[in-house]
């Protein structure tokens, strides 16, 4: 547990959990994303003084100790008003939530039957993309993303911290044991110019970890751009 108090009077947003697309009235798009990463940052970056803002997706998890507010959302679109509103006046923004990718592009309000004429074809559209959007505003917070891979997940992870210029991106290998819905991580840290390897553990040590490094980032960088 850090009792340093790194952050203290620091404010920090981060969104977490899956987000959850409605395609009619009983059925959904969704993912495995459990919100314990995004959770156990909010409790460390607590801990550590931050004023914390959680957005959190359609979760089973109570909100940590110490955490400020809370805002519960389940669309893409409904995360990013309640991102977007709150790092206004954020110093760091951290994007642990598994946001869907895509929507459905019409929603039917009437549950969607099975009939004669075979399965509906479902047409997507793309959400936007959080994280770029807060990482392109002018000033914009320090922003650390985060990145779930299966493969190649250092170049991934590099070309991602690039094109979305981040400050920071933290990536996990996503398989049996560890990452997405599960309770231990592994992450791949990168920033421009290094990179830290912080090896498997439970997400409450990961994220006491990775809120130490972000909080001497921070500092180093002179706070807020
Ligand atoms: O919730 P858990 O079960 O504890 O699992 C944690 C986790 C595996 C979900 C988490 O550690 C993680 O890796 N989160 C990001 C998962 C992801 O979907 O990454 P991505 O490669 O699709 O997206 C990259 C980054 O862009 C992420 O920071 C994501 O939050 C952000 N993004 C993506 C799409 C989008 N429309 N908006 C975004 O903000």
């Amino acid at each position: 547990m850090s009792h340093d108090k790194a952050l203290a009077g620091i404010r920090i947003v981060i969104d977490a959990g899956p987000t959850y697309e409605d395609i009619d009235p009983v059925r959904f798009l969704g993912n495995r994303s459990s919100g314990k990463m995004g959770f156990a940052i909010a409790e460390a970056a607590a801990q550590a003084g931050a004023e914390v803002t959680l957005v959190a997706g359609p979760v089973a998890l109570a909100t940590p100790a110490g955490v400020a507010r809370r805002v519960d959302v389940r669309s893409a679109l409904q995360m990013r008003d309640a991102v977007l509103r709150a790092v206004e006046d954020a110093d760091i923004f951290i994007a642990t939530a598994a946001v869907a990718d895509w929507r459905v592009a019409e929603y039917s309000s009437r549950k969607i039957k099975k009939g004669a004429a075979g399965a509906p074809v479902l047409e997507l559209v793309e959400n936007p993309d959080i994280l770029a959007e807060v990482a392109a505003r002018d000033p914009r917070p320090f922003v650390v993303g985060f990145a779930a891979e299966t493969d190649h997940v250092a170049e991934h992870a590099r070309e991602k911290l690039d094109r979305k210029k981040l400050d920071m991106l933290a990536a996990n290998r996503v398989d049996e044991h560890t990452g997405i819905g599960a309770d231990d991580n592994a992450l791949e840290l990168i920033w421009p110019g290094g990179s830290e390897t912080l090896p498997r553990a439970s997400k409450s040590e990961l994220a006491e970890a990775l809120v130490a490094r972000i909080a001497r980032h921070f500092r180093a960088r002179g706070g807020r751009a």
